[in-house]
Protein backbone atom coordinates (compact mmCIF):
# COMPACT_ATOMS: atom_id res chain seq x y z
CA UNK A 1 0.00 0.00 0.00
CA UNK A 2 1.67 3.27 -0.76
CA UNK A 3 2.81 5.48 1.81
CA UNK A 4 0.27 8.39 1.62
CA UNK A 5 1.32 11.87 2.55
CA UNK A 6 -0.25 13.02 5.79
CA UNK A 7 -2.13 15.88 5.44
CA UNK A 8 -1.74 19.66 7.29
CA UNK A 9 -3.99 21.81 6.95
CA UNK A 10 -3.21 25.34 8.59
CA UNK A 11 -4.84 28.26 9.67
CA UNK A 12 -3.12 31.99 10.56
CA UNK A 13 -3.84 35.52 10.74
CA UNK A 14 -0.77 36.66 11.35
CA UNK A 15 3.08 36.75 10.26
CA UNK A 16 3.08 33.44 9.95
CA UNK A 17 6.48 32.02 12.15
CA UNK A 18 4.76 29.13 13.38
CA UNK A 19 3.43 28.25 10.17
CA UNK A 20 6.77 28.87 8.55
CA UNK A 21 8.49 26.34 11.46
CA UNK A 22 6.00 23.44 9.91
CA UNK A 23 7.22 24.57 6.61
CA UNK A 24 10.92 24.06 6.95
CA UNK A 25 10.30 21.21 9.06
CA UNK A 26 8.89 18.99 6.73
CA UNK A 27 11.16 20.51 3.67
CA UNK A 28 14.29 18.96 5.62
CA UNK A 29 12.17 16.05 6.44
CA UNK A 30 11.94 16.71 10.25
CA UNK A 31 8.55 16.17 10.25
CA UNK A 32 8.60 12.93 7.54
CA UNK A 33 6.14 11.96 5.37
CA UNK A 34 3.83 15.00 5.38
CA UNK A 35 2.30 18.00 3.58
CA UNK A 36 0.66 20.97 3.61
CA UNK A 37 -2.68 20.78 2.10
CA UNK A 38 -3.97 24.43 2.08
CA UNK A 39 -3.27 27.56 4.36
CA UNK A 40 -6.46 29.42 5.50
CA UNK A 41 -6.60 32.81 6.64
CA UNK A 42 -9.37 35.38 7.58
CA UNK A 43 -7.13 38.05 6.95
CA UNK A 44 -6.18 39.26 3.61
CA UNK A 45 -3.23 40.71 4.30
CA UNK A 46 -1.42 38.07 6.44
CA UNK A 47 2.05 37.34 5.72
CA UNK A 48 1.06 33.68 6.39
CA UNK A 49 -0.27 33.74 3.23
CA UNK A 50 2.84 34.97 1.78
CA UNK A 51 5.01 32.30 3.27
CA UNK A 52 2.68 29.91 1.59
CA UNK A 53 2.54 30.81 -1.37
CA UNK A 54 5.95 31.55 -1.92
CA UNK A 55 6.20 27.16 -1.17
CA UNK A 56 3.62 26.64 -3.32
CA UNK A 57 0.91 26.14 -1.48
CA UNK A 58 -2.54 26.38 -1.76
CA UNK A 59 -3.76 29.46 -0.23
CA UNK A 60 -7.47 30.65 0.88
CA UNK A 61 -8.79 34.34 2.19
CA UNK A 62 -11.85 33.55 3.73
CA UNK A 63 -13.74 37.14 3.99
CA UNK A 64 -15.69 37.43 7.91
CA UNK A 65 -17.21 40.35 6.09
CA UNK A 66 -19.19 37.95 3.72
CA UNK A 67 -20.77 36.02 6.20
CA UNK A 68 -23.37 37.11 8.67
CA UNK A 69 -22.30 35.35 11.53
CA UNK A 70 -19.45 32.67 12.87
CA UNK A 71 -21.49 29.57 12.39
CA UNK A 72 -22.04 30.41 8.34
CA UNK A 73 -18.08 31.69 8.51
CA UNK A 74 -17.66 28.27 10.08
CA UNK A 75 -19.87 25.81 7.66
CA UNK A 76 -17.63 27.98 5.19
CA UNK A 77 -14.22 26.43 6.71
CA UNK A 78 -16.04 22.98 6.79
CA UNK A 79 -16.59 22.82 3.67
CA UNK A 80 -13.14 24.02 2.34
CA UNK A 81 -11.32 21.74 4.94
CA UNK A 82 -13.60 18.66 4.27
CA UNK A 83 -12.31 18.54 0.25
CA UNK A 84 -9.25 17.74 1.75
CA UNK A 85 -9.51 14.82 4.18
CA UNK A 86 -7.13 16.14 6.25
CA UNK A 87 -5.17 14.27 9.11
CA UNK A 88 -4.14 17.57 11.22
CA UNK A 89 -5.75 20.79 11.55
CA UNK A 90 -2.96 23.39 13.07
CA UNK A 91 -4.30 26.41 14.05
CA UNK A 92 -0.78 28.60 14.37
CA UNK A 93 -1.59 32.31 15.06
CA UNK A 94 -5.37 32.22 14.13
CA UNK A 95 -7.19 34.69 15.52
CA UNK A 96 -11.22 33.76 15.17
CA UNK A 97 -12.75 31.58 17.88
CA UNK A 98 -13.93 28.27 16.15
CA UNK A 99 -17.69 27.05 16.48
CA UNK A 100 -18.89 23.91 18.23
CA UNK A 101 -20.13 22.88 14.91
CA UNK A 102 -15.98 22.56 13.27
CA UNK A 103 -14.79 21.53 16.38
CA UNK A 104 -17.09 18.40 15.98
CA UNK A 105 -16.54 18.13 11.97
CA UNK A 106 -12.81 17.18 13.07
CA UNK A 107 -12.68 15.79 16.62
CA UNK A 108 -9.71 15.32 17.97
CA UNK A 109 -8.09 16.47 14.91
CA UNK A 110 -7.41 20.17 15.65
CA UNK A 111 -4.68 21.20 17.56
CA UNK A 112 -3.42 25.24 18.77
CA UNK A 113 -0.72 26.73 19.76
CA UNK A 114 -0.52 29.10 22.71
CA UNK A 115 2.16 31.35 24.24
CA UNK A 116 1.89 30.57 28.20
CA UNK A 117 2.44 27.56 30.28
CA UNK A 118 -1.34 26.53 29.98
CA UNK A 119 -4.05 26.73 31.99
CA UNK A 120 -2.21 29.40 33.45
CA UNK A 121 -3.09 32.61 31.53
CA UNK A 122 -5.28 31.59 28.57
CA UNK A 123 -8.99 31.60 27.98
CA UNK A 124 -11.64 34.20 26.24
CA UNK A 125 -9.34 37.27 25.41
CA UNK A 126 -5.89 35.84 26.44
CA UNK A 127 -4.06 35.90 23.34
CA UNK A 128 -0.33 37.64 21.72
CA UNK A 129 0.64 40.53 23.60
CA UNK A 130 -2.07 40.33 26.42
CA UNK A 131 -0.34 36.80 26.99
CA UNK A 132 2.87 38.03 27.89
CA UNK A 133 1.23 41.14 29.83
CA UNK A 134 -0.62 39.13 32.24
CA UNK A 135 2.45 36.98 32.88
CA UNK A 136 4.47 40.19 33.61
CA UNK A 137 2.32 41.77 35.57
CA UNK A 138 1.75 38.48 37.78
CA UNK A 139 5.89 38.39 38.44
CA UNK A 140 5.56 34.67 38.13
CA UNK A 141 9.34 33.33 36.78
CA UNK A 142 8.53 30.89 34.48
CA UNK A 143 6.29 30.91 31.23
CA UNK A 144 6.14 29.06 28.14
CA UNK A 145 3.71 27.65 25.34
CA UNK A 146 1.58 25.04 25.15
CA UNK A 147 0.06 22.82 21.80
CA UNK A 148 -3.02 21.26 22.80
CA UNK A 149 -6.25 20.00 21.11
CA UNK A 150 -9.05 22.50 20.41
CA UNK A 151 -12.07 21.74 22.26
CA UNK A 152 -15.55 23.37 23.29
CA UNK A 153 -13.34 25.43 25.77
CA UNK A 154 -11.07 27.79 25.08
CA UNK A 155 -7.53 27.08 25.67
CA UNK A 156 -8.86 23.88 27.71
CA UNK A 157 -8.34 20.96 25.66
CA UNK A 158 -5.68 17.93 26.56
CA UNK A 159 -2.20 19.24 26.12
CA UNK A 160 0.35 17.75 23.88
CA UNK A 161 3.35 19.09 24.84
CA UNK A 162 4.67 22.16 26.58
CA UNK A 163 7.82 24.02 26.92
CA UNK A 164 8.87 26.48 30.01
CA UNK A 165 10.67 29.51 29.42
CA UNK A 166 12.10 31.62 32.14
CA UNK A 167 10.97 35.18 32.85
CA UNK A 168 13.90 37.07 33.69
CA UNK A 169 13.88 40.49 35.92
CA UNK A 170 13.56 43.29 33.42
CA UNK A 171 12.02 41.57 30.92
CA UNK A 172 9.42 43.57 28.22
CA UNK A 173 6.58 41.81 26.40
CA UNK A 174 8.90 42.13 23.33
CA UNK A 175 11.32 40.26 24.80
CA UNK A 176 9.17 37.19 26.92
CA UNK A 177 7.39 37.26 23.68
CA UNK A 178 10.55 36.76 21.77
CA UNK A 179 11.88 33.93 23.73
CA UNK A 180 8.30 31.74 23.95
CA UNK A 181 8.04 32.51 20.23
CA UNK A 182 11.78 30.79 19.18
CA UNK A 183 10.19 27.34 22.30
CA UNK A 184 7.04 27.41 19.58
CA UNK A 185 8.48 26.79 16.70
CA UNK A 186 10.18 23.59 17.88
CA UNK A 187 7.52 22.70 19.91
CA UNK A 188 4.86 23.22 17.27
CA UNK A 189 6.61 20.50 15.15
CA UNK A 190 7.57 18.06 17.73
CA UNK A 191 3.97 18.20 18.66
CA UNK A 192 2.91 17.50 15.08
CA UNK A 193 5.27 14.45 14.55
CA UNK A 194 3.97 12.74 17.78
CA UNK A 195 0.52 13.20 16.89
CA UNK A 196 0.61 12.25 12.90
CA UNK A 197 3.03 9.29 14.12
CA UNK A 198 1.68 8.75 17.05
CA UNK A 199 2.95 4.86 17.13
CA UNK A 200 6.23 5.79 16.88
CA UNK A 201 6.43 7.29 20.75
CA UNK A 202 3.26 9.17 21.67
CA UNK A 203 0.28 7.56 23.80
CA UNK A 204 -2.32 11.06 24.26
CA UNK A 205 -5.67 10.87 26.39
CA UNK A 206 -8.07 12.90 24.38
C1 LIG B 1 2.13 33.05 18.48
O1 LIG B 1 2.63 33.72 19.61
C2 LIG B 1 1.11 32.03 18.92
O2 LIG B 1 1.38 31.48 20.18
C3 LIG B 1 -0.13 32.84 19.02
O3 LIG B 1 -0.06 33.77 17.94
C4 LIG B 1 1.29 33.96 17.59
C5 LIG B 1 1.42 33.56 16.14
O4 LIG B 1 2.62 34.00 15.64
N1 LIG B 1 -1.29 31.98 18.91
P1 LIG B 1 2.96 33.66 14.09
O5 LIG B 1 1.85 34.25 13.26
O6 LIG B 1 3.02 32.17 13.98
O7 LIG B 1 4.29 34.31 13.87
Amino acid sequence: MKNLKKKIIVLASGSGTNLQAVIDAIKTNEIENAEISMVISNKQDAFALKRAEKEGIHTCFVNPKEFSDNIQYDKKLIEIISKYNPDLIVLAGYTRILTNQIINSFKNKIINIHPSLLPAFGGKGMYSHKVHEAVLKSKVKESGCTVHFVTENIDAGPVIAQKKVPVTDGDTVKTLSERVLKEEHKLLVEAIKKIIFPSRHFVYNT
